[in-house]
Order: C-alpha cells, then structure tokens, then sequence
C-alpha cells in the first residue's frame, strides 16, 4: 500500500547525496587536529596571567592556535583574516546577499537560500542612520565574527581536545577560579580573548575599555591590545583611539558552559554604553562610571545563541533584529526583523529545584500559577533549559517568563546585572516585552558606585584616600553585581511584579 509512497522517498533519499551541495568554500580549520594537540599539549593551556595579567593578548595566539605549518589559524583570530581585514575596509557590495561562494556547485547551493540581507549591510545602514551608535558599525562586525569563531569552538567540545580545566602553564597547576569562584576552563579563558580582541581590536577603535564575566576588573583596550599597561582611573593608560573611542562594552563570553559537556545549548551576551560626556579625572576617556551606569544607558546589547542553529540577536536601540549564520558561507543573514514578544505567553522557565528558598511573592506566583495551570489567561507550560541566552530566547520567541530569583542564600540571585540582566532586559523591552527584579525596571538599577572616588590620576602612589586593593574591591562589587532577574512577554511580567507589590517587601520597590 505504501510501496509508491516508500519508493519514492527512497529514491528522494537516494538522490539526496548529489543534490545536497557541501560547501566547498569554506575555510579550512585546524583546530581539529587531535594530533596536534596532543603533541603541542603543554604550549596549548591559554597562559592566563597573559590574558588577565594586562600584558597585552598577543601571547594567546601563539600559545593557543599555531598551525601545524606554524602560522596562526586565520578562523581563530579575528585580526589576523585576510577576509576580515577585506570586510572591514570595504562598504558590503549588496544590500541582501553575500557573495556567492566560488565553487561550480554555487548555483545549486543558492538556489535552495533565501534572499536575506546580510548582518554587514544592516549595520551599515542602522549605524549610518543613528548618530549615537555611528562608529560601531566595525565594532559590532567583529563581535559577530568572534560569535563565529566561539560556534565553531563550541561544535568541537566532544572531538577536541581543548576541554577540561585551564592550567597555569608557570606553575603547571589549575589556573586560578575566576571572580565568580568558577573554575576557569579552557573553553573560557579562549572564548574571553575572542570577545576581548572583537571589541579592543576593531579597526575603528570605538570601544576604549571593557569589562567581562571572566575578569576581576575593567580593563582598557590599550591593555588588552598590549600598547600599554594601566589600572582604572590610574591616568595613566594612553588614548589609542584618535579620540573616536568613546564606548565601554561589558560581556559574558559562554554563558550556561556547564551545558557543553552535555551537547546542550550555549550563548555569549554583549552590550556597549556611551562614556557620559566629560567624566573626570581620566585621560583614557573614561572610569569607572563609564561601566557603573544604569542599563537606561546602553546603546546597544545583543547575544548570539548557539544552539540547533546560531542566532545572533541584537537591538541597537530600535527593534531587535535576528541574523541565523548560514552554515555553508559562514554569514549572519537577517531571518527575524524587528522581532516582537508576543504581549502574554503560556511559558515559564525557572529552576524550580530553588522554589523553596525563593522569596515569597515568586513563591505565591508559581503557586497560583500551577493551582490554576494558567498564566496570563493561557495553558501553562514549563522549560528550563539552564543557559539564559536559551530560556530568554526560548521566552523571546514563543512568550511567557523567565526568572532568576532572589534565594535564601542569594538575596540578588545568581544573574549579573551588567553583562547578563541588562543586556537582556534592553532586548526584552525593544521587542515589545519586559525586564523586571520584582521591585522595578532591570534598566533602572544603578550598580553600586565605589563608596570613595579616587583622584584624577589617582593610584597607589597618587591618593592615599584609598588602597588599591579597597579600590579594586569595590569596583569589582559594581562590575559583578547580581540582580534578581524576571524577564518576558510584558502581561507575565506585569503579573510576577504584581504579586511583588501585594506579597513583597515595601521598602524594595524601585
Ligand atoms: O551565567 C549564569 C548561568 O549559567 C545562566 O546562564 C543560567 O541561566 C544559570 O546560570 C543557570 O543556573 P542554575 O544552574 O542555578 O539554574
Ligand atoms: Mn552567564
């Protein structure tokens, strides 16, 4: 009975091989060279006090990813690819398509493609339209391209060997847990120098400083690019940006990493401020307060999630726009514009293995929710996938809420609020949804200011009001601080911080 339908998907199938083209065009890689890594094993550990230690990155690329012919493999750094340096020189020749890969097999291969413009030229464009963000444009280019970079990275957790725990290779020991009290993987350490080298190394020089989830403190782009060594608001980094350098970029370079072992979900968050017009005290073009501003601030936040496929999501302050990479070419084409949230959803994705040291209005909420089995008027249902860049995507797509309580033994939650809350809040509300702690607007929370400012030139040796390592301590309280985080379809969220004002505490309220 169904031997015409069998048949013909046999020979459907059968025929699949010849009339499904591999790209032929692509770059080729060597990090999957077991081989070379296990002989080159020892120079492989990413030397992290190079990284961290404000002696510029260059090291990490000989260390890292020398070719077996001893060049350094042009997909791993961003600077070094000639197709970079070609993209960032030259206008996107077309509104829509990327240029067509050079193999004979192209015509079939486009033929099955959407006609979608590329990431290149909608920067372009959006950069070239708003005054506030019209140097980024090379900037944010060369942040997707460290996104492709980590994909790739990502994709060969279970064949490469480039797993495991980060050693310290003076000491030959574990590398140091970073500021969350993590033990730095590998993985980390070489995903951070990706995203450091993205934003310090655009050809434009528009971010002068950044700050990340695997670093204790900010560091300034002369830093990271190894012209000069400088502390914060120590006066005595150089300007390297010809004056254009007037953004700070905040990120966190694999966020849910614990989900790799398990082939699960991963993503990276961004998001860049405008240094406030005429800080004091600093000759570097920002401090400290470039960072420590309200999310209100940010003129750009985006995340790239890698997943079944890898979605770059990004609002640059009107609408939030989606790039899927093309897997053949290797392009981020627009497949979602202005992305929207639907306005109530029927999802709800929290660990609620925590539910019982929640506080109590999240408590009544997820109560009233299952006694009822509706949210918002809708059928509840629950995913949790562990990673925020997937649950916030998840929830930005299909609708409903995402929450990362207060707990007992967390009073702020476990999200930090520069580089994971805020950025996602900004995407929330520009696609039509909500950020909330509960309390108030995620956007509106000022992140604790150090408690004594420090001179204009100011450090150890130029003011004894305060030590360095008080300095370094309160500012690293500012970068890393934790925020309960409620993010969604704008009626869920307005329910949660409902139950907020009749069960919470008074005094909270923002
Ligand atoms: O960065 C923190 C993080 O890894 C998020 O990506 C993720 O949502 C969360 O932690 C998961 O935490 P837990 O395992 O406690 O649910
Ligand atoms: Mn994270």
């Amino acid at each position: 009975m169904s031997s015409g339908w069998h048949s013909s998907a046999v020979n459907a199938f059968s025929s699949r091989p010849t009339s499904i083209i591999l790209p032929s065009s692509q770059p080729s890689i060597n990090i999957g060279s077991n081989d070379f890594y296990r002989q080159s094993r020892s120079q492989c550990c990413i030397r992290r006090h190079d990284i961290v230690g404000g002696s510029g990155v260059s090291s990490w690329a000989l260390h890292s990813f020398i070719n077996n012919n001893g060049s350094i493999d042009p997909m791993i750094d961003p600077l070094a690819s000639p197709s970079r340096q070609q993209k960032l020189s030259q206008p996107s020749p077309s509104p829509s398509q990327p240029s067509q890969p050079s193999s004979s097999s192209s015509s079939s291969t486009a033929m099955k493609k959407k006609d979608l413009r590329t990431l290149q030229r909608f920067l372009e464009v959006e950069c070239w339209k708003l005054p506030t963000i019209r140097s980024l444009d090379r900037t944010l280019l060369a942040v997707s391209d460290a996104c492709k970079q980590i994909n790739r990275i990502v994709q060969r957790a279970q064949t490469d060997d480039l797993y495991g725990a980060a050693i310290d290779p003076t000491t030959g020991q574990l590398a140091e847990l970073n500021v969350q009290g993590e033990c730095q993987q590998q993985l980390d350490v070489l995903c951070n120098t990706l995203m450091l080298r993205a934003f310090c190394g655009a050809a434009n020089n528009a971010v002068c400083a950044v700050a990340s989830e695997e670093e204790p403190l900010p560091r300034s782009c002369a830093d990271v690019m190894g012209f000069n060594v400088g502390g914060i608001g120590s006066g005595s980094v150089i300007n390297v940006d010809g004056g254009e350098g007037k953004y700070v970029a905040v990120f966190d370079p694999i966020d849910g990493s614990k989900n790799i072992d398990a082939s699960l979900p991963v993503g990276t968050i961004f998001g860049i401020y405008r240094c406030p017009e005429g800080i004091d005290g600093d000759d570097a073009g920002w401090n400290i307060q470039s960072f420590l501003q309200r999310g209100t601030k940010l003129v750009a936040a985006g995340y790239c999630l890698y997943s079944a496929t890898t979605v770059l999501v990004l609002t640059l302050g009107s609408g939030v726009h989606g790039f899927t990479l093309d897997p053949d070419r290797q392009t981020f084409l627009q497949t979602h514009p202005n992305m929207r949230i639907p306005d109530v959803g029927s999802l709800y994705s929290f660990n609620e293995a925590n539910s019982r040291d929640y506080s109590e209005p999240v408590k009544e909420f997820l109560k009233t929710m299952k006694e009822t089995g509706k949210m918002g008027g809708k059928k509840v249902s629950s995913r949790y996938i562990g990673a925020l860049v997937a649950d916030v995507h998840n929830i930005l797509i299909n609708g409903g809420i995402y929450g990362y309580p207060a707990t007992r033994d967390n009073p702020n939650g476990k999200l930090r609020l520069l580089y994971e809350s805020a950025p996602m809040a900004m995407i929330m509300e520009q696609a039509g949804g909500a950020g909330s702690t509960g309390y108030g607007r995620i956007l509106d929370v000022l992140p604790p200011q150090p408690k004594k400012k420090r001179s204009s030139g100011g450090s150890a040796s130029g003011d004894s009001s305060i030590s360095d390592e008080e300095w370094n301590e309160e500012v690293g309280k500012g970068i890393h601080v934790r925020v309960p985080t409620f993010l969604g379809s704008v009626e869920n969220v307005f329910e949660l911080d409902q139950f907020h004002k009749y069960y919470g505490d008074d005094d909270k309220l923002l």
